[in-house]
């Protein structure tokens, strides 16, 4: 029989080295608590439409990548290809922005999006999102990118850029859009490209293609048309930024993959990545509440790539060893034992050793080795001799050291040498 393999575009996280994603989950996380964000836990499909409207039609996002599918009750669902949308629709429905302003929310979660997969670009991923919503205040803007940066730092990660920019509002933006019009219009395009700047000219300034980036080097910048409100916005942000002491690189052709954005945009880029090197990204998105039939208050967020995060740890060598699962072992040796083992398996764990058990009926040869392969550094033998004498022999893994300890002090006396 033919047996099966992953989906294309994912991957199985497998143990020792789920112990790191873990890991930089909680410290990409940790900040956030610290900054009184909540956690959330919205579902991993939402109506069709959600992401249509939420992340725009014009997106590849949503004309491409989406895993879209009609449920046995003629529904039209989606699974999330990213966590905001679901968490405006949440505050929405909740009526959360009824209370203290700004709602500051967390969330960790997978993400589906049907892309070419290569080298940190796959088609399940997890993504840590933060969103502070209902306020509209460049120094919430400033908090947010710090807390960014915070969470790399938790890491130790330092080979990166904060890449940013100013995107404009409703206000501004339309004006800009037809002028970058008009200089397209200008321009020996070919047809899609054509079809492109027509239906979201910003997207074509991303264009790398070499002929026609040669072609957009006077191309106007929305930086520099900004209206006097958003101009206020950005330069404010950009002294508070500059008063925590977070640098960055002004990105002024910076175009993100969803259409939310207005005002502060920005993403995190590792120089250690290859193509996919987009380690996390967000900005503020002041219509998107709004544009979900909520009332017309502003957010910002960012996501942050977990899985792209590890890459990059690998790149700048700070994924060590995996730590050593448990830290004794128990090996007993006949039935009676098995069973007297096993109880003090449980009061190892009781008093918080990690802990683990020869278990499968093996040879004293054999779950000595497996003692060893744990990692563990004390081994506690537990033969018929022994449980006469109410002992066991606590076996130093590292030294090979070994000496009797009664049964009763066995799980304190192993606590006490690990601490
Ligand atoms: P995004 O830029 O589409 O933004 O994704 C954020 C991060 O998720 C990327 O920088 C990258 O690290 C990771 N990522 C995206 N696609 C993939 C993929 N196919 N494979 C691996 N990692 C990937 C958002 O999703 C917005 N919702 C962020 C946001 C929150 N904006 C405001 N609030």
């Amino acid at each position: 029989m033919t047996s099966f393999t992953a989906p294309k575009g994912t991957f199985d996280t497998l143990p020792p080295d789920s112990a790191t994603f873990l890991a930089v989950r909680d410290a990409l996380t940790a900040p956030l608590r610290r900054a009184g964000y909540g956690y959330i836990e919205t579902p991993v499909f939402e109506d069709t439409a959600l992401f249509a409207r939420g992340v725009g039609e014009s997106t590849d996002v949503v004309s491409k990548e989406m895993y879209t599918f009609t449920d046995r009750g003629g529904r039209s669902l989606t699974l999330r290809p990213e966590l905001t949308a679901g968490l405006m629709r949440a505050f929405i429905e909740h009526k959360l922005y009824a209370g203290q302003l700004p709602v500051k929310l967390y969330a960790v979660g997978s993400n589906f999006r049907y892309e070419r997969p290569q080298a940190g670009r796959y088609r399940h991923f997890t993504q840590v999102d933060m969103e502070a919503l209902g306020v509209d205040d460049p120094a919430l803007d400033a908090e947010v990118v710090a807390l960014g940066v915070a969470g790399f730092a938790e890491l130790g990660l330092t080979n990166y850029e904060l890449q940013l920019t100013s995107l404009g509002d409703a206000g501004c933006r339309p004006q800009y859009r037809e002028k970058l019009q008009e200089f397209l219009a200008g321009l020996d395009l070919d047809e899609e490209t054509r079809r492109r700047a027509g239906l979201n000219p910003l997207r074509v300034l991303d264009d790398k293609r070499p002929e026609v980036a040669a072609q957009l080097t006077e191309a106007p910048l929305m930086v520099d048309h900004l209206c006097d409100d958003c101009q206020k916005h950005y330069d404010e942000v950009r002294e508070h930024l500059r008063d925590l002491g977070i640098t960055w690189t002004e990105a002024p052709r910076l175009v993100r993959g969803l259409d939310y954005y207005t005002k502060t945009t920005y993403e995190f880029v590792h120089n250690g990545l290859g193509a996919q090197s987009a380690i996390g990204g967000g900005g503020r998105y002041d219509g998107l509440s709004k544009e979900l039939g909520g009332p017309d208050v502003s957010g910002i967020g960012y996501a942050v790539g977990v899985d792209r995060t590890l890459l990059a740890m690998r790149a700048e060598g700070l994924v060590g060893e995996p730590q050593a699962k448990v830290r004794a072992f128990v090996v007993p040796l006949g039935d009676e034992a098995r069973r007297r083992g096993l109880q003090l398996l449980t009061e190892l764990r009781n008093e918080n050793v990690a802990a683990d058990f020869a278990f499968g009926g093996k040879s004293l040869k054999g779950a000595m080795k497996a003692a060893d392969r744990s990692g563990a550094r004390y081994a506690v033998v537990l033969g018929e001799r022994d449980l006469a004498d109410g002992t066991a022999q606590l076996k130093d893994l590292t030294t090979a050291e070994q000496r009797a300890v009664p049964l009763t002090d066995l799980a304190r006396t192993v606590k006490e040498l690990l601490s």
